[in-house]
């Protein structure tokens, strides 16, 4: 596997591998590799021939100063599961490489409509750190596809807009969440939580599935499923943040009209901020 660190050999290598005819796809991460994201790199696999990750927790999404500062960084082991699962190459800038005039003076992508809901709330300026960070990647990578997590369904439809509005020729690929035995949606920030908590967690996909039942039974009064489930989360010892059935387009509140559904919620649980999703069908 190729370990990269400057923006040149970035696109020398990429060069080479285009000349030779061969597709790339991109996997943007921040490290801390779990299942989850050896599950990306497989999906990028079927679909290309070279697959490029790159690891950088990147500043700019970072509304909280001591989220970023523990943010769990293991290089090491990173490297060591890219390898096992034969990614082709692995780019690993540096803050200094991503953003060499700073980040105060830095042009920034805003995504609208998308970017003011749900997550975009509780976390100021997030969103915009994402997209600029995600269209500076695919400036150096150019890749032909990216695959993103399901699980942050606000940041694929994020990253999807922008690829239209801005004509990034970029594909955008998003891959099922990957799950813990008990339904837990695998995220580095699992590990802020004890055991006890771990199993407690798995409340959030159950909590989601059953509002997807309700929905598919025909209930139509979402305000009633939301506000059940936030009170279900509080009594469990969540802090909820959002419970929401959204469409599953745009996210925007959901319609009785609408088919295509997705269930959002957020909740903190301990140290942690949990976010998990789960599409509805209706049709
Ligand atoms: O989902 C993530 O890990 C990050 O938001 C991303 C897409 C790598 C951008 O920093």
């Amino acid at each position: 596997m190729k370990k990269i660190t400057t923006v040149t050999e970035l696109r020398q290598q990429i060069t080479q591998w285009k000349k030779a005819g061969q597709r790339v796809a991109l996997v943007p991460t921040m490290g801390n590799l779990h299942q989850g994201h050896l599950s990306l790199v497989e999906t990028a696999k079927q679909i290309a021939d070279k697959v490029i990750v790159s690891l950088f927790v990147n500043p700019l999404q970072f509304d909280d100063k001591t989220d970023l500062s523990a943010y769990p960084r293991t290089l090491d082991a990173d490297i060591e599961q890219l390898i096992s699962v034969e990614c082709a190459g692995v780019f690993i800038p540096t803050v200094q490489t991503m953003y060499p005039e700073g980040m105060d003076g830095q042009a920034k992508i805003t995504v609208p409509a998308i970017d003011d809901k749900l997550c975009g709330q509780a976390r100021p300026g997030h969103f915009d750190g994402v997209a600029t960070v995600v269209a500076k990647l695919f400036n150096m990578v150019q890749p032909d596809v990216a695959v993103f997590g399901e699980k942050d369904y606000q940041q694929l439809l994020l990253i999807k807009k922008m690829v239209i509005d801005l004509n990034f020729a970029t594909e955008i690929i998003g891959a099922a969440t990957f799950r813990e035995k008990n339904g837990l949606a695998m995220s580095s920030r699992n590990q802020y939580l004890t055991e006890q908590q771990r199993q407690q967690a798995a409340s959030l996909y159950r909590i989601l599935n059953d509002i997807k039942i309700k929905l598919i039974k025909g209930e139509t009064d979402f305000s009633k499923l939301e506000q059940q489930a936030i009170a279900e989360l509080k009594q469990l010892g969540f802090e909820p943040d959002y419970v929401d059935i959204r469409h599953a387009g745009n996210l925007t509140p959901a319609k009785s009209s609408d088919k295509a559904l997705r269930v959002l919620l957020a909740a903190r649980l301990g140290r942690a901020r949990l976010i998990d999703n789960i599409a509805c069908d209706l049709d």
